[in-house]
């Protein structure tokens, strides 16, 4: 079996994907955006996997000039194997991004992160006039906060003080986000701490406050971007 089918295949055992064939069908609607010279931001997630497929395909059969930004080192890899050109936010602007999300609410507000990356997503969405958030059903919400915490990146040594500050804006659980398979925390690609929170409640400041805080690097919570919310259906 070939590398591209065996990642779909495993996407479609994972317990997170509940409609493969729906994001399928929205991998191919991002894949149909593309036009020849786009600069693309690249978030993460499985829809986003699938859409790269797609685009990988139009840039051979199509011969498209179209370079990528990526979110992670991932994602970096994932373009290189398919032959997607990479650039940086150095040498380019995206012309539109696509990503996935955590949760969803009826404002367009999101929770993204879980992967680790939020604070290039956040980069990537605020450099972009154009954004595409690519979700299933599981993901939308009423309450920003119903099934994931809020990811927060924190300068390792600043984390004793956000906690305390992070307490006095609500926050009634925070945990350091264990590293996989060993002891200790995971550490972001920009060598940080990400502290998963969940609040009292998620105000309409409660972004901007934390990214207040001295040490704060960034948060999963993204409030008032210029998003459109992409949503797989189930078939
Ligand atoms: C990672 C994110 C992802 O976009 C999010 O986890 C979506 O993943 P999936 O579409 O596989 O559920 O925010 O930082």
């Amino acid at each position: 079996m070939d590398w591209e089918s065996s990642l779909i295949k495993n996407l479609q055992w994972s317990a997170d994907i509940i409609n493969i064939s729906g994001k399928q069908k929205v991998a191919a609607q991002i894949a149909e955006k593309v036009t020849d010279g786009d600069t693309l931001g690249i978030g993460s997630g499985s829809t986003v996997y699938l859409a790269l497929i797609a685009i990988a395909e139009r840039i051979k059969t199509e011969k498209l000039n179209v370079k990528g930004i990526p979110t992670s080192i991932e994602i970096s890899m994932f373009c290189a194997k398919l032959g997607i050109p990479l650039t940086t936010l150095f040498e380019n602007k995206p012309d539109w991004l696509f990503d996935g999300a955590d949760e969803v609410d009826t404002n367009k507000s999101l929770i993204k992160g879980r992967g680790g990356a939020a604070f290039k997503e956040k980069l990537l969405i605020s450099s972009c006039p154009k954004n595409y958030i690519i979700v299933d059903e599981s993901k939308l919400v009423t309450r920003l906060g119903t099934n994931f915490p809020i990811p927060i990146e924190v300068f390792p040594q600043a984390l004793l003080y956000v906690e305390q500050q992070l307490k006095k804006l609500g926050a009634n659980s925070i945990v350091v986000r264990p590293a996989k398979g060993k002891d200790g925390p995971i550490i972001s690609e920009n060598d940080n701490l990400i502290l998963d929170c969940r609040f009292d409640e998620v105000g309409s400041s409660l972004e901007k406050d934390i990214k207040a805080i001295t040490g704060v690097i960034e948060s999963g919570l993204f409030i008032g971007y210029p998003l459109e919310i992409l949503v797989a259906g189930n078939n």
